[in-house]
């Protein structure tokens, strides 16, 4: 139990705000074993991703990034799938297990990349470039999937990409993940769409020469969504799990974290003997942040909120992560 590590870094949940710290403590824990057992009892999952407000990783069965939530969300043989993450992550869910009750535990919980790009805009795209197949990144809503060949996350998009064996491919709606591929392959053309992460964007150039100025022996380890001129600054890049992976694993005592500030979050618990420098302090995606313990148990007992995706829309839109996954055994 971390009840203590996560009372001190969730200023930003709302049922915590005016209690002592005890009486926040003896909330949690009450939270945690009301949720535990309505899982039993409903034979329910709880897939939190790793952005998320860390005292969530308590009651989680798995906590990691977007490929392997949706290689649990597809394997899992639970009856709820609760999706502490984005609204696109527990609409792949809903995908991968269309006979599930998936749930979101708070419906405000958008992805503000993934909005940037509609069915309309994606069809746009594809029209100024016919013939040319187009990845999308899980990132996106199963509308835009269903309008493309193939879709991928951070930790397996270059792996994709070269599956693929094509020249040239239309990438949505990250920009900058879409150009870092480019960077790494070497022999494909990636053109594209203009979609970004305000989050990861807030880390720029500047920031990371200053962390390294000030701590010269730490390595800067980023995600791709940053931009281009940080990832190019960043002596690691790859996805949350990768990010996290890497840091565990390596000899090294200090890091600077250029992701989301759940990502340094569970590193300093998982690792207290070594020091993680998030960034910036306001490396935070808002989204990912609305659920609380609260509204997971409210989710798990009201059985609210669920999520559906259109028959027609949900066939074509299954294929596109289908053959990711197929890639990514
Ligand atoms: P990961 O696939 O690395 O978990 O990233 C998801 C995401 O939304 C990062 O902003
Ligand atoms: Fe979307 Fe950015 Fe939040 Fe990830 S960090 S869920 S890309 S808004």
């Amino acid at each position: 139990m971390f009840i203590n590590y996560a009372l001190n870094i969730c200023p930003l949940n709302p049922l915590l705000y005016n209690e002592t710290k005890e009486q926040r403590a003896e909330i949690m824990k009450e939270l945690i074993e009301k949720i535990n057992k309505l899982k039993k009892e409903k034979n329910a999952v709880i897939l939190a991703h790793c952005y998320q407000n860390i005292e969530i990783d308590e009651v989680a069965d798995f906590v990691g990034d977007s490929l392997y939530l949706s290689q649990q969300a597809k394997k899992t043989d639970a009856d709820i799938i609760v999706f502490a993450g984005v609204y696109f992550m527990a609409q792949t869910a809903k995908l991968l297990s269309p006979d599930k009750k998936v749930l979101l535990p708070r419906m405000e919980s958008g992805c503000l990349m993934a909005d940037m790009v509609n069915l309309e805009q994606v069809r746009e795209f594809k029209a100024k470039h016919p013939g040319i197949p187009a990845v999308c990144y899980i990132n996106t809503t199963a509308e835009v999937k269903s309008e493309c060949d193939m879709c991928c996350t951070s930790s397996n998009a270059v792996k994709i990409v070269q599956s693929m064996g094509e020249k040239e491919i239309l990438f949505l709606p990250d920009t900058y993940l879409g150009k870092w591929v480019e960077r790494q392959l070497g022999n494909v053309k990636v053109i594209t769409y203009p979609g970004y992460c305000p989050t990861h964007l807030k880390i720029t150039p500047k920031d990371i020469k200053e962390a390294r100025e000030k701590y010269p022996k730490a390595p800067v380890l980023a995600h791709p969504e940053c931009h281009t001129e940080v990832a190019k600054l960043a002596d690691f890049v790859g996805s949350t799990t990768g990010i996290m992976k890497y840091a565990k694993e390596s000899d090294k005592k200090q890091f600077i974290i250029a992701t989301e500030k759940g990502v340094a979050d569970r590193l300093k618990r998982d690792c207290p003997e070594k020091d993680f420098i998030l960034i910036k302090d306001n490396i935070i995606c808002p989204n990912m942040k609305w659920h609380t313990l609260q509204d997971i148990y409210n989710a798990l007992d009201k059985e609210q909120h669920e999520i559906t995706v259109d028959e027609e829309i949900a066939k074509k839109a299954i294929g596109c992560i289908d053959r990711m996954l197929a890639v990514s055994k």
